[in-house]
């Protein structure tokens, strides 16, 4: 029996990570809070059905990359296990025609410390992604006497999780933005919502993004959940769209943060960083004026690296910027193409989920 499951942070040495799997990828027919979410310009918008078998097989090229670059630097890779995802999804209280996909295990999985926790997602599409993840799972918990295995409260995803008054075609950049700024989101506080990959795992501290994907019920059930840990609400008012907060607040190692610049923290909320000597810097600019086609996310994925230990970090090969910045801030990088990738959920962190790093629960500030 061994130690498995063990992970604090996104910056201590890494050594065993799962990297997602775009077999089977759908675009997910509209549901009550996708509007919300898709950019007013996406190609996107209306789309719906299994994505292009020459997508899904470049994507999976650079996944399949990605997990060997990973093994070269010595980490174990595990890989999902893909649901047919076009299939509807039906509940007692729902149904929608198409699931979406496993690519971003970021989304699904938040690892604390020996314990990892099927998050409480508020897209009816992704009700059953976490099941890819199950063997994986079962085969820690098999494994690792210590891995304690959580799945948080399953929301129900009814119509009032959701305010369907909130989303009109003629609503200005400026209305969103005024939105965000009053933490004014789709999700209602009726049930807990939360993506994993709005938390940032900073030691005994998570920095929990507010926005469209995750309420602030849920912050209140990590803090009954983890007593021991503190919890912090943060929200970046310059983002028009709020999901996931790993293109927009990375950790690179202790002390050291890189903040997109369109999406700063606000001051009230950056006191406790600089009160314990932390760095926060504006990250590079894109190398891309546009993401690639179908894709969910902005540009910003550049920002969205996964950093190995505290001096190694991978790149989107194409990122010169933010490369380049890396490699002023210190780092090393491994650059890995990946923007095939991009479509099926994010870059290079979204398409990860920690297993085990080194290091353990530090304070940072006390
Ligand atoms: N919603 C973010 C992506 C987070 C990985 C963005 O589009 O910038």
């Amino acid at each position: 029996m061994a130690k498995i499951v063990n992970s604090w942070n996104d910056f201590d040495p890494l050594k065993h990570v799962i990297v997602g799997l775009a077999d089977h990828s759908c675009i997910p027919p509209e549901e009550p809070a996708t509007s919300e979410k898709v950019p007013i310009d996406s190609e996107m918008r209306g789309m719906w059905g299994p994505r292009p078998l020459e997508t899904v097989e470049k994507a999976n090229a650079q996944l399949d990359n990605l997990a060997k670059v990973l093994g070269e630097n010595g980490v174990t890779v595990d890989r999902p296990s893909p649901l047919q995802w076009n299939a509807p999804v039906i509940t007692p209280d729902f149904r929608t025609d198409s699931m979406m996909t496993c690519m971003p295990p970021r989304d699904t999985l938040l690892t604390i410390g020996p314990e990892i926790i099927e998050a409480a997602m508020s897209f009816r599409c992704r009700f059953w992604e976490y099941l890819a993840f199950r063997p994986l799972l079962n085969r820690y918990f098999n494994e690792d006497p210590e891995f304690i295995w959580t799945q948080a409260p399953r929301p129900r995803l009814t119509d009032i999780s959701y305010k369907h008054n909130y989303y009109d075609e003629r609503i200005s950049l400026e209305e969103r933005l005024e939105r965000t700024a009053n933490k004014d989101f789709v999700t209602t506080e009726e049930e807990i919502l939360f993506d994993a990959a709005d938390v940032l795992r900073i030691g005994k501290d998570l920095f929990i993004q507010h926005g469209l994907t995750t309420n602030r019920k849920a912050m209140e059930w990590f803090k009954r959940r983890y007593p021991d840990l503190r919890i912090h609400a943060v929200n970046f008012p310059g983002d028009p769209y709020p999901i996931h907060i790993d293109a927009t607040f990375v950790t690179l190692r202790p002390g050291l943060i890189i903040n997109n610049p369109q999406r700063r923290l606000p001051e009230d909320q950056r006191k406790i960083f600089e009160a314990n000597d932390w760095q926060i810097v504006d990250a590079a600019q894109p190398a891309h004026k546009n993401p690639p086609p179908l894709c969910y996310s902005s540009v910003w994925l550049s920002m969205n690296c996964l950093v190995l230990d505290h001096k190694t970090v991978i790149c989107e090969a194409s990122e010169v910027n933010q490369m380049e910045q890396m490699d002023k801030l210190g780092m090393n990088v491994i650059p890995v193409p990946f923007r095939d990738a991009y479509p099926f959920g994010g870059a290079l962190h979204c398409a990860t989920a920690d297993v085990y790093r080194e290091g353990g629960c530090e304070d940072y500030f006390p």
